[in-house]
């Protein structure tokens, strides 16, 4: 049975998985990762789960895992702006559980608790295959401009 959850510090390994996976499906790894990415990054996510500057959602099958996504508030205008702004990443849904709403729900769940804590805005980087639902969500385009400089 399908429970969503919030994501717990002790699951941050999984988490990373599920990170590392949205960013190679998305083609954002780039040139690669450093030698030690996974050990580092669960430390980041582990310690940002204990200090709330991130939250993570889970949907959970049986026990296990199968979508993910988070909210981060530690920008950098977070420590000075009146209106704080969130940013959603790291939503990914295993291949096998997709068209049933769960990064519908996920990311409904991410918003409501980013409303709940105060802030302002949510923002995100939409992967094509993600931009109708963020649409559907009310996102709206916004003014980033990219140079590539490879
Ligand atoms: C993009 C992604 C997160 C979507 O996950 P998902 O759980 O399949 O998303 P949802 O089920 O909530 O919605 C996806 C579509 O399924 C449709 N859908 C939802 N429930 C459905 C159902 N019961 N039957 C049929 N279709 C359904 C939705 O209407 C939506 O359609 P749309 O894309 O035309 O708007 C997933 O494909 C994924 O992980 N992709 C790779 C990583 C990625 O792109 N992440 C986003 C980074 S910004």
């Amino acid at each position: 049975m399908l429970r969503y959850l919030h994501g717990r510090p002790d699951q941050a390994a999984v988490l990373v998985r599920f990170w590392y996976a949205m960013l190679d499906e998305c083609g954002l790894l780039g040139s690669g990762l450093v030698e030690d990415w996974e050990p580092r990054l669960a430390r980041h996510f582990n310690r940002s789960m204990e200090n709330g500057t991130m939250r993570w959602f889970v949907a959970e099958d049986d026990g296990r895992i199968v979508g993910t996504a988070a909210a981060i508030v530690a920008v950098p205008e977070s420590y000075v702006f009146k209106d704080l702004a969130a940013t959603l990443a790291g939503i990914y849904v295993l291949p096998g559980y997709r068209k049933r709403g769960i990064a519908r729900t996920l990311t409904q769940n991410a918003i409501r608790w980013c409303r709940e804590s105060g802030c302002a805005s949510v923002r995100l980087r939409a992967s094509e295959a993600a931009r109708p639902l963020y649409e559907s969500l009310g996102f709206v385009s916004g003014s980033e401009m990219r140079l590539d400089l490879r």
